[in-house]
């Protein structure tokens, strides 16, 4: 976050170095920051993976990936070929001792031939979670995590699959690396659209004031999908839409928009006020979870014309499966500042339209005024934060429609990033690897927010265990989910609201 420090040399080691993310994200990521010039003068990337590959070969294959998937583009040879240099590739077994001493030749001959005495050492875990052990125990044996300021470990998620065993995982890393040496990534936080909630409420004194239960009636945050499970099938089927998007990138969200202010932007200040806000989430009742949360799963259906399966015909998924592809949660957090105002959670896939965004619903004026004749299509104001796509910020109010007499009509004052930057925002990744290679962990979640956020679903977890979705599949692809989630909020005297960005199929 913070882009005005210059990194310092820094060896960048991938575990599972031949998988999608490497090629798909983590290396146009750092190609980006290359093109940006923010990458230190000596950085070196080695990819470690079991497959047999030169570095030629490991070259080609990611010149594809930026080819196929980089925000800007294919790239100039000359470009790349300067980039392609730092790349080389190791063939290793991760579970066996020598790779350690290997690597740990080669990251010393690499800091010596720069003229050297240090460099930080980034340890970056994109292997499937069962591998996670052995290379945290083995990094800490070969000791490359002996250095509490330069040697760093980032780890995707999944961070367990329920509080004990995030509890446990945060257990075994402590042991070897220090908690500050721990980058645990989601990659919601690096997005600009989310680390603008933090400029947008503390740089500006206008929001904070009504920023409260007072003005606003409640808050939606929702992440939609057209897309299913894709190829991931495997992973999806034991995590489910709770463990892959609730637990993580929506509570994340809603930390951003429930947090107090923070004091300064040191990491650790912002991570302890967002932590507060899921310690003041009201624990939901075991024997009430279905008044506050649904789940579902699609079936098959139309998504921009084009018939699609469901979700229990997907590769990789049990025909059976009782895992949940849809939430709709209900949230209250117990502080004076959020007391009885409800946040409603939404995720899912194969939904009708592809966007996140939060929505702050504002009260009703606390009188009417104006006679029934000019009111119109009268709505209580609405903010709407465009996580993505369209990325931006919504405000919506009433206005006097131009005419002789007095009558209302809504509208919409909008600032988006492409008008008003004339830019193409960074991806997540490129922010969070170069945080990292500063050694800026403000958007990182630390343990203790992991366990938090555990804490608050398992209520649910627990509760959909043990009773098995007797309606599965419940809502047809390309549908708002199952009719529950509309009874979830409509009893509330509420409903959904309708996104403001992007499109939607059939509109
Ligand atoms: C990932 C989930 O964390 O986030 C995926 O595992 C989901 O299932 C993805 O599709 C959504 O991310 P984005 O950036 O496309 O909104």
């Amino acid at each position: 976050m913070s882009n005005n420090i210059h990194p310092d040399s820094s060896i960048l080691v991938i575990f599972g170095a031949g998988g999608d993310l490497t090629w798909r994200k983590l290396i146009p990521a750092l190609f980006n920051l290359c093109i940006d010039n923010w990458l230190p003068d000596h950085l070196a990337i080695i990819g470690v993976d079991l497959k047999e590959m030169s570095d030629d070969e490991f070259r080609t294959h990611l010149r594809d990936g930026i080819d196929r998937f980089s925000r800007r583009g294919k790239p100039e040879d000359q470009m790349w070929n300067g980039f392609a240099e730092r790349i080389h590739y190791l063939t290793a077994d991760f579970t066996a001792p020598e790779s350690y001493s290997k690597l740990a030749e080669i990251l010393s001959n690499q800091t010596k031939e720069w003229g050297l005495q240090q460099a930080n050492y980034i340890f970056y875990q994109a292997t499937p979670p069962r591998f996670v052990e052995t290379i945290v125990e083995q990094l800490g044996k070969a000791k490359l995590a002996h250095d509490h300021k330069r040697n760093r470990i980032v780890l995707e998620k999944p961070f367990g699959r329920d509080l004990d065993s995030a509890h446990k995982l945060n257990e075994m890393l402590t042991k070897v690396f220090r908690e500050s040496q721990i980058y645990r990534i989601d990659h919601y936080l690096g997005k600009e659209t989310v680390q603008n909630i933090l400029a947008f409420r503390f740089a500006n004194a206008l929001f904070e004031p009504i920023w409260d239960r007072r003005y606003i009636d409640h808050v939606q945050i929702a992440m939609a999908e057209r897309v299913g499970v894709e190829h991931r099938g495997n992973y999806y089927d034991q995590a489910g839409a709770l463990r892959d998007m609730v637990q993580n990138h929506l509570l994340q969200v809603l930390c951003l928009i429930a947090m107090e202010p923070p004091v300064s932007f040191v990491d650790e200040e912002i991570r302890n006020r967002k932590v507060d806000v899921l310690h003041a989430i009201r624990p939901i009742p075991q024997d009430k979870i279905t008044q506050y949360a649904v789940r579902g799963q699609y079936d098959t259906g139309w998504i921009e014309g084009e018939h699609v399966a469901s979700y229990r015909d997907e590769p990789g998924v049990t025909p059976n499966s009782s895992t949940e592809t849809f939430v709709a949660l209900k949230l209250f957090i117990d502080n004076w500042r959020w007391q009885d105002v409800p946040f409603y959670l939404r995720t899912g896939k194969r939904l009708p339209q592809r966007g996140s965004e939060v929505s702050i619903q504002f009260k009703p004026v606390p009188h009417q005024s104006f006679p029934s004749s000019a009111i119109g299509d009268w709505q209580p104001n609405r903010l709407v934060i465009h996580i993505q796509p369209d990325e931006g910020i919504l405000l919506r109010f009433q206005a006097k429609r131009p005419g002789p007499k007095m009558r209302l009509g809504l509208v919409d004052m909008r600032f988006t990033y492409k008008e008003a930057f004339q830019a193409i925002p960074p991806e997540a990744y490129e922010t969070l690897l170069l945080d990292v290679m500063i050694g800026d962990a403000t958007l990182f979640m630390r343990a203790d927010q992991v366990e938090a956020a555990w804490s608050v679903i398992m209520p649910v977890l627990e509760g959909w265990k043990a009773v098995s979705p007797e309606d599965f599949p419940n809502y047809e692809a390309g549908t708002w989910g199952p009719e529950a989630a509309q009874v979830l909020i409509a009893s509330d005297g509420r409903s959904w609201l309708k996104l403001t960005a992007g499109d939607e199929d059939g509109d």
